[in-house]
């Protein structure tokens, strides 16, 4: 068999080793040959370092890009230095080359500043991994893992496994179904997350768990989503919301502590969400920039402009000092995004010899002019967005989509910073956006706040929860709840939701029935694991810490899967499909 002699890491060599006699292994990065001596930079997970061939002393018949080499060698100063390089003071003399394996010319070229389109980095992922950036956010992630066991087996939390092959919880989004081969016609659903079976443990006594929970979610994928995923899902018992929180922060000061050696400062802010829609647009705001969301409605109430005195609500917000941004292609760009978000009315004002100037001001009268300066306290050269719309939700969340967009063209986010916040203080329910039916803000097992508990049945829209989010530079990173104890509490909320009795003991009775026997109050959070490992290795792109991610179709570029399967797979199960030929 064979016997590998390595006696170090490639990217830990350094002076320190000088003149002693060293055996890497690694993977050919590039090699140059010149006249009678050959260069080779060799590549491990460490890092690179070079190795100097005397072609005449050592032979080396065959070498490619990615081939994988033995080196036995002296450690020596290089003659110039290689300041890009970890190891460029020193370079291995050649003593014996062994050939571990040869390697096709790679699909794409592995270089750390790579200009291969993503798609076929995903295709071939596993090449594409071979980069050390790509490394150096799993290495991030692996401690992400490493803090999180630390900090919650420290603190009396016990770590369970759910299955996977579960029934369907309400998420919020569609299940991922996995047909059963024994009971031909059903189904189970994989986890959109351990919320019910937690639930269960802490009636089971065990009143601190944790997991890293895979979670499947079958809904339409984005720079942050992915169908799975993975949480870090915790639940107690006996704790109330404070206490949670201040256990989730203690979990994130460690967190960023230990990966990127920031300090966060808590505790954290918490803004209520009402406050964070109508001033952010957003339930995840992004407060390391101002650009904040005014109500101007009472200025316009007998606006000749109809499109201002009717619509219900007038919003705006002000860039300052920039108005060279706005050329007439951006505005238009900006208007797409205001018919995306429903806006009725999309209306850009630059300030000028303290009036306003653009194509409604011949419409505004000089106090609603002044007053519009005075309420945006803005000053000649600044701009001002009006947005406009009887539904409130579109108005808020359309100028928040602008509100980002504009930060990001106008660099009005500093560079490595963190703004860690909670969002709490949610409504209990929302109106969906697809059919006006009721559902669960967060999800059915949400607890209602005391004292909006008589409003339940009459004004379920005033009813807010004891819910809260934790936003990290503008993404939802985690979220949870205190959870219903009281079973009548948990089926009024479900008949609120329009189920019916039967469906109620039909989906969720089990579980009902499990908050019959001495149910403690409970309440957790899960963290996204994937959003955490995003935000800590500073990329926007969340398949960039997901080995193996799938692509925005839903499809593993590397595998290819999903798969159509054999007539006879789907005998077994009982299964015909439609294919509508
Ligand atoms: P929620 O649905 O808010 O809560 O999920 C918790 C966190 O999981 C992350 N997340 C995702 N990450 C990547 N891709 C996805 N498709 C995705 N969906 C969610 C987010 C989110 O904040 N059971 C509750 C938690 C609880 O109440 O304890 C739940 O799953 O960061």
């Amino acid at each position: 068999m064979e016997k590998f002699n390595r006696t170090n890491y490639c990217g830990e060599l350094s002076a320190l080793d000088l003149n002693k006699e060293v055996s890497v292994i690694g993977w050919v990065s590039k090699f140059r040959n010149h006249g009678g001596i050959m260069f080779i930079d060799l590549r491990d997970r460490t890092g690179i370092v070079q190795i100097l061939v005397n072609n005449d002393e050592v032979k080396i018949d065959d070498i490619g890009n990615e081939y994988i080499f033995e080196v036995t060698g002296v450690v020596s100063k290089r003659a110039s230095a290689n300041e890009n390089l970890k190891t460029g003071e020193i370079e291995i003399i050649a003593k014996n080359v062994r050939l571990i394996n040869t390697a096709s010319q790679p699909p794409i070229y592995i270089k750390e500043d790579s200009n291969a389109s993503e798609d076929i980095r995903l295709k071939y992922r596993y090449l594409d991994l071979r980069r050390h950036c790509m490394l150096d956010r799993f290495l991030t992630r692996s401690k992400i893992i490493n803090i999180t066991n630390e900090y919650f087996s420290d603190n009396g939390f016990i770590y369970v496994e759910t299955p996977y092959l579960s029934p369907s919880t309400p998420e919020g989004a569609r299940d991922y179904l996995v047909p059963s081969r024994i009971h031909k016609g059903t189904f189970y659903a994989l986890p959109q997350s351990p919320q019910l079976y937690k639930q269960m443990l802490m009636v089971s006594g065990f009143e601190r768990y944790y997991q890293i929970a895979r979670c499947f979610r079958d809904e339409d994928l984005r720079a942050d989503r992915q169908p799975d995923f993975t949480q870090i899902d915790i639940e107690t018992s006996f704790l109330n919301q404070d206490q949670i929180i201040s256990i989730a922060e203690g979990f994130l000061k460690k967190l960023f502590k230990e990966t990127i050696n920031y300090d966060v400062k808590l505790p954290l802010r918490q803004i209520e969400y009402d406050e964070a829609v109508n001033v952010y647009g957003s339930d995840k705001p992004d407060t390391r920039f101002d650009l904040k969301i005014n109500d101007v409605k009472d200025l316009f109430l007998n606006c000749e402009f109809n499109g201002l005195k009717e619509s219900k609500y007038v919003k705006a917000i002000k860039v300052e000092n920039n108005i060279a941004h706005f050329s007439r292609k951006k505005l238009d760009e900006y208007n797409l995004l205001a018919r995306k978000f429903n806006l009725k009315g999309f209306i850009c004002l630059k300030v000028v010899n303290s009036t306003v100037e653009g194509s409604i001001a011949k419409f505004l009268k000089e106090e609603e002019k002044i007053g519009l300066i005075n309420k945006m306290e803005a000053k000649n050269d600044d701009v001002i967005f009006l947005a406009t719309s009887d539904i409130k939700r579109d108005v808020n969340f359309g100028l928040g989509a602008l509100r980002s967009l504009l930060a990001k063209e106008l660099n009005l986010i500093e560079e490595g910073s963190f703004d860690l916040l909670w969002v709490v203080h949610f409504p209990l329910f929302e109106k969906s956006e697809l059919d006006g039916s009721i559902s669960a803000c967060h999800h059915p097992f949400t607890r209602p706040c005391d004292e909006d508990l008589a409003k339940l049945k009459e004004k379920p829209y005033e009813v807010y929860a004891y819910a809260y989010d934790i936003v990290i530079n503008g993404y939802e990173a985690g979220g949870g709840s205190l959870r219903i104890y009281d079973q009548n509490v948990q089926k009024e909320i479900f008949e609120i939701l329009g189920l019916s009795e039967e469906e109620i003991n039909k989906k969720f009775g089990w579980f009902v029935e499990s908050l019959k026997y001495g149910t403690p109050p409970h309440g957790g959070l899960a963290f996204g694991l994937d959003r955490l490992a995003m935000i800590l290795s500073g990329t926007d792109n969340i398949r960039d810490v997901i080995a193996f991610p799938k692509n925005l179709n839903a499809i593993c570029p590397v595998t290819n899967a999903p798969y159509e399967v054999s007539e006879e797979q789907l005998k077994i199960l009982g299964i015909n499909i439609d294919k509508g030929e």
